[in-house]
């Protein structure tokens, strides 16, 4: 038996020794990633007789020719399949398909979202997948970017806790790796244009952009996916500065960086910064780029320039240990026990998923506590709006009606819930009538008056708005972010009738919804709730449960009022423009309960400490309602006086709590050195003398404050 068979040896001795072993063209095919989508058929056999390193968009059934073609090579190495299994193992019909990103965020439950990451690994490895690029650790800071509803919203630390959470979730059982995505600045390109260039400096990206792709390395997050843009006129696939330096050396990261998609052939012809794809080729790999994702000329550009000697041998060897361990430690190499297909879709996964599904729900207006409904006074309930049974609407982007590639007439194998179908079965006494009412796009495709007809024969109007699939995405940027189509004038529409009426948005992000908020009696969003998203938004009405969630993204008032995180540096003319209101229509942060909660008596362990010290804060949280409620408590500080100006708020903690009725909790949080850092003028992380202000609240904007003095 060769020595990197042996189980005894650690992953990185066994890649070193089948390194040893490997001639050039064996090392630089690991370093190769490829989909089906760009070669033509006989390409790709003639890759996988290569015994290409990884290939992507396979699913389960179609591993098995791939794989047995690697086991006719010489030395045998395995593949590593990667998938994206974004929000469940959703290119997978018949898969368990969690809430978007963004939804899941809303809840701000680390749990639960560890456990939607095991969920999603097991079935991913039930397909015989290993590999899945997820998290998104972009920053949603530009709403008009197409993205937005990959990203868990416009917070970095929030991200780096959730983004911490899912890749153990994904990793713990060692059943496949996760990819942290995409370093490093992609939510911020210019004009909110996806995959454009990212004016940011330095300071900025160690204060806003690397901490969560440096909490991902300390969870061992095995893989780190390159972004398409640039940053400071230097695409991300060639900057060294970010790649090696700053992603591998500083940060400490020992997985493996595979580019996006083709951003080796991007650097000639898009970025223009190489010739040929031979020199973009080198240029990535000597960036730090381990795996090359899609650009079938890199494995025959790579062996040229060895043999030209243009490049130097550390870099393949350096890429190719870091790939080999990562495959190791997967035990590729090794007889691994097979999970079973019958996990996926399976009724514990479901489970898990309407607990994050109802968590993730955020009820953002509750006029006159018309929520929850009142049994009995309704006996008609009039359903309405294009996204109340559709369905591709409610589970969002990447699922296999929309990759690899579009498929618009599949029919989901699971049982999911729309809102209508979610109405008709809590709402089991009472006469459901539904009509579209509009299209989302197209404004002349409307049925407003027969919709206003079913509203005014019934005792409440419930009517689900939102956006579509060709508004959000990759390629999908928006510059507008009103309702469209006739959405607003069906709503308007329904107002006149009198009825009470309920708001429920599905979209994929942030929309312009200030009419909403002043006219609707209540409101709720869902942004994309997958499976079950239509059954939680009827048991939330219905009062089976207490909503819990609270935006982990911000609301603007007008489309041109982007960007409006919350986290901005203070500026002199009251951050408003003459022709819009200040302040957003919804903060990041702001969440409604069934429950009432009351905030007493902040107070400190220690009013001054050292540089080096932590301090841990109370509050005492009354539940004064008769009913049982989650409440997420969050911590922002903000440094007073700073050598360098700071945020007005920094998120420095939360913690969702159970409190019963009746019940007063204290709920004490810990803040440490690091969360008062700042990084300075010389890009260095140092905490300053001076006062920090605390303020622990239920959003925002509603908190109590406590003085900090750092000595
Ligand atoms: C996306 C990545 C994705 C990759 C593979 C790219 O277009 O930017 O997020 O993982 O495709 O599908």
């Amino acid at each position: 038996m060769e020595d990197y068979m042996n189980v005894n040896l650690s992953a990185d001795e066994r890649a070193k020794c089948l390194l040893s072993m490997m001639t050039t063209e064996e090392k630089i095919a690991q370093m190769a990633q490829i989909s089906y989508n760009v070669v033509s058929a006989e390409e790709y056999e003639r890759f996988q007789k290569l015994g290409i390193g990884s290939f992507l968009h396979v699913l389960g059934q179609d591993t098995a020719k791939i794989k047995e073609q690697a086991a006719q090579t010489r030395l045998k190495i395995p593949p590593i399949f990667g998938i994206d299994a974004i929000h469940g193992h959703s290119l997978l019909n018949g898969s368990t398909i969690f809430p978007s990103q963004l939804a899941m965020s809303c809840s701000f439950n680390t749990d639960l979202i560890r456990e939607m990451g095991r969920v999603t690994a097991k079935e991913v490895a039930a397909d015989g997948l290993d590999w899945i690029f997820s998290p998104v650790l972009c920053i949603a800071r530009d709403l008009r970017w197409g993205r937005v509803d990959e990203t868990f919203g416009e917070d970095s630390y929030l991200i780096g806790e959730l983004g911490a959470a899912v890749i153990d979730g994904y990793q713990c059982d060692n059943l496949i790796i996760a990819c942290a995505k995409h370093y490093l600045g992609y939510g911020e390109a210019t004009g909110g244009r996806d995959a454009y260039d990212t004016e940011v400096t330095e300071r900025k990206i160690r204060e806003v952009f690397l901490p969560p792709f440096k909490r991902a390395c300390d969870s061992n997050c095995g893989s780190v996916m390159t972004a398409y843009g640039s940053i400071d006129a230097t695409p991300l696939t060639a900057n060294n500065d970010i790649l090696r330096k700053m992603l591998k050396e500083e940060c400490g990261f020992e997985g493996f960086v595979v580019t996006d998609w083709e951003n080796v052939r991007a650097l000639m012809t898009n970025q223009k910064v190489a010739k040929s794809i031979k020199d973009a080729s080198k240029m990535a790999v000597e960036a730090g780029n381990d795996m090359s994702m899609n650009t079938p000329k890199f494995y025959d550009c790579m062996c040229e320039l060895v043999n030209e000697g243009r490049i130097d041998m550390k870099y393949i060897d350096d890429a190719v240990r870091r790939i080999l361990k990562v495959k190791f430690k997967l035990g590729l190499f090794d007889k691994k026990e097979k999970i079973s297909r019958d996990v996926i879709g399976c009724s514990e996964h479901r489970k898990i998923n309407m607990e994050i599904t109802r968590e993730s729900l955020v009820l953002l207006e509750n006029k006159n506590n018309i929520l929850p409904l009142k049994n009995g006074d309704i006996k008609t309930i009039a359903v309405i709006g294009p996204n109340a049974d559709d369905i591709q609407a409610q589970y969002g982007d990447w699922t296999y009606f929309s990759h690899p590639e579009p498929k618009e007439n599949v029919v989901p194998e699971n049982d999911y819930y729309t809102v209508l179908r979610g109405m008709k079965t809590i709402f089991v006494d009472c006469d459901i009538l539904y009509n579209k009412g509009c299209d989302i796009m197209d404004s002349s495709n409307e049925s407003i008056e027969e919709a206003a007809a079913l509203a005014e024969k019934s005792d409440i109007v419930v009517t689900v708005v939102g956006d579509c699939l060709k508004q959000y995405g990759e390629f999908r940027d928006r510059a507008d972010l009103e309702l469209s189509g006739a959405q607003l004038d069906l709503l308007k529409r329904l107002k006149k009738t009198g009825k009470p009426l309920i708001c429920v948005l599905i979209n994929g992000k942030p929309l312009c919804i200030e009419w909403l908020k002043d006219n609707c009696d209540a409101l709720i969003e869902v942004f994309n709730g997958g499976d079950l998203g239509g059954l939680a938004v009827a048991e939330m009405l219905a009062g089976r449960f207490n909503p819990s969630g609270k935006l982990s993204i911000s609301f603007p008032r007008h489309s041109a009022q982007t960007p409006c995180y919350y986290n901005q540096y203070e500026g002199w003319h009251g951050g408003r423009y003459m022709d819009v209101e200040a302040g957003n229509v919804y903060d990041f942060g702001y969440g409604m309960s069934y429950s009432d909660f009351v905030y007493d008596n902040i107070r400190l362990s220690k009013n001054e400490i050292d540089k080096d010290e932590s301090v841990i804060v109370s509050v005492d949280i009354k539940n004064n309602s008769d009913i049982d409620g989650k409440e997420i408590v969050q911590l922002y500080i903000n440094d007073v006086v700073s050598s360098i100006m700071t945020p007005v708020k920094q998120l420095r903690g939360f913690k969702k709590v159970l409190i019963k009725a009746g019940e007063t909790k204290t709920v004490t949080m810990n803040i440490n050195p690091e969360d008062l850092s700042l990084i300075n003028k010389n890009c260095e992380r140092i905490v300053e003398s001076g006062e920090i202000e605390i303020m622990v609240g239920s959003n925002n904007q509603d908190y109590l404050t406590a003085r900090l003095t750092v000595r």
